[in-house]
Parts: C-alpha cells; structure tokens; sequence
C-alpha cells in the first residue's frame, strides 16, 4: 500500500494517449494503493493565459477521468489550485532552491529553444510541482519520461530541506512506464495536443472516422509483406485490441495478407468500443456540471487536510509560525 501521487494538466482535451500513459494507470492504482490523482491547472496556466479555456479544460479532464473510473471515495481526487496550501509551500521551497538547479531544467530549455517566451511561472514549474509532490508526502510519482528530472528535482528540494530542519518531506521515487512505448499520432510523430495529431478520448463517431483515416502508412500495397513494427497503425491497434487478434494481425502483416484500410476500419471500431462503456457517464457528467463540481469540493477537503498537516509542520519548522510554541 503506497501512496501514489501524479496530476494531468487541463490544457486541451484529453487524448488516447494521456489515457494509455497516465490516466489508464491511475485509475488502477486505486485498488491497491493510497492514490492522490489531481488536476493541475496552476501548471496549466504557464501556457494558458484565457479564463473560460482553462476552466472549460479543467472541468472536462475531471469528468472524463469520473467517467472513467476514478472513484472520488477511495481516491485523493481534486483540482490542484483548490487546495491553496500548494502555493504557500511552492514559496517556502522557492526560497530553499538555488538558481542553478532551475537553469538545468530540460524541459524549460527545450521549451525556450522552440521559441516559447518564458514566463517566471514557466521557470518556477518545477517547485510547484515540487510542493505538489511534496505537501502530500507521496512516495511514487508515476510520470513519463520527459517529467523524470522534475521528480529527480523535487528530490534534490527535500533533501536539502531536510538537511536544515530534519525529517519533513518524504523522498519520492519516480515510477517511469518503459512498457507504455511512445503513442504516435495521426501523423506519426508522438502523440500531442501541440502537434495537432490527436485522437480525443471520446471523440464523435464522425470525427473518430476521420482522423483514423488520416493516419499516416508508408505505401506499401495490401497484397505485400509489411513491417508491423515500425507502422503508426499497428501501434495504435495493438492499444485496443485483444493479444490474440494483434498476433493474427502481425502475421497478416508479415505475410502481405491485409491492407491499411482494412486495418484503419478495424481500429474505428475497436476505438469506439473501448471507450463505448464509459460514454453513457461521461455524457451524464457533461449534462450536470454541478455534480462535478461537488465532488471536486468534497475531494478539496478532503485532500486538504493532508496537506494543512505537512504546512503546518512547515512553519514551525522554517519559523513562520511565531506565536504558541
Ligand atoms: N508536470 C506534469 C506534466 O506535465 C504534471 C504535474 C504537475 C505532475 N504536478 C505533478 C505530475 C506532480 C506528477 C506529480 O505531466
């Protein structure tokens, strides 16, 4: 029984590929683990300065991942500026990181290197993720690659925090999926909201169609031998389809037996299905928003009170609380 902790950012619809590589995951932790799931618009918005946007975003990720299966009452589940305590911590750690250890972010040089304009938000993600992981004492933080170091960051954070006051902050491990291979998009290149290659969690039939249908093949014809593994389609296919129906597929494709399209019209199918069982909810979600905003207030609360005790200690410890000891 650990205490698992990882959040999604609200910054556009949620895809297959945030359901395969964190979503999926997380809903099955829950079984067995203390499980703190949140949303984490405050990262959200170093990228995304528009109100209605943000909060559109943030109440839809919250209803897919109900929809879905998360269960408000075993889990921790709750949108992350609900819990204010995160940006008082986010200060504290602030004061007790060095510069330099921000400067060697990857993530924030790459985004720099693309031509993103930084904003200090942009800079500082790294100890808002940091008193996220912290404040809550989590022990494992499943994360993808790319989120690696901002684990290894927070590590660094609460040992030196540790050294000064003693023992505050729990040491979190990263937990990184190597068995989640990287999800291509429609046009092959992996799969994200910024490349435009998308295919949303419960797109509409039509668009479903469509979108599969634009996945990029090599032009290889239907009756000659193809290379399952390095193909976008098969990549795909094999999320959805049972083990025994990817093997015939992978021989089909050895032995020149099946052409893209067929395939492509499979996959609209096994996509649709997938996803049908958690449709009919997910519309119910959409139809009452004030029952998802209920949740996520009696999920705040709850959440809080984990959090209040970990600042609480906080400020005895680093001095901000000067009256009563
Ligand atoms: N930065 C993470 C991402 O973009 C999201 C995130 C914010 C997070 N706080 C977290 C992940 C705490 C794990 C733990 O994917």
């Amino acid at each position: 029984m650990a205490r698992i902790l990882s959040g999604i950012q609200p910054s556009g619809t949620l895809h297959i590929a945030n359901y395969f590589a964190m979503m999926k995951r997380m809903i099955e932790y829950q079984n067995d683990n203390e499980l703190f799931c949140f949303i984490v618009n405050y990262h959200a918005m170093t990228s995304n300065q528009e109100g209605d946007r943000l909060r559109n975003y943030t109440l839809e990720a919250a209803m897919d991942f109900l929809a879905l299966g998360l269960d408000p009452d075993r889990a921790y589940f709750w949108v992350q500026s609900d819990v204010p305590e995160v940006t008082e911590l986010t200060w504290v750690l602030s004061c007790h990181t060095s510069l330099g250890l921000l400067e060697r972010s990857h993530s924030y040089k790459d985004k720099v290197a693309r031509g993103i304009v930084p904003n200090t938000g942009l800079f500082t993600y790294p100890v808002l993720m940091a008193a996220d992981i912290l404040l809550y004492q989590a022990e494992i933080v499943p994360v993808g690659r790319d989120q690696k170091q901002h684990v290894e960051i927070t590590r660094d954070i609460a040992i030196r925090f540790n050294n000064l006051y003693g023992d505050i902050f729990t040491l979190p491990e990263p937990r990184i999926s190597d068995d989640v291979a990287v999800i291509p998009g429609t046009d092959g290149q992996k799969m994200s909201k910024s490349y435009g290659n998308t295919i949303d969690i419960f797109e509409d039939e039509k668009s479903l169609k469509k979108k599969v249908m634009k996945i990029v093949t090599d032009s290889t014809p239907v009756e000659e031998p193809k290379n399952p593994e390095v193909c976008n389609l098969f990549a795909l296919y094999r999320l959805f389809a049972a083990p025994d129906a990817v093997e015939t597929m992978r021989v089909r494709y050895l032995n020149g037996s099946v052409g893209y399209g067929e395939v492509k019209k499979e996959l609209v199918g096994l996509i649709r299905d997938y996803f049908a069982p958690f449709r009919k909810k997910r519309e119910e979600l959409a139809g009452d928003p004030g029952e998802v905003i209920r949740i996520l207030a009696k999920g705040a609360e709850k959440t809080r009170a984990v959090a209040v005790t970990t600042m609480d200690r906080v400020k005895e410890v680093t001095g901000l609380k000067y009256a009563g000891k």
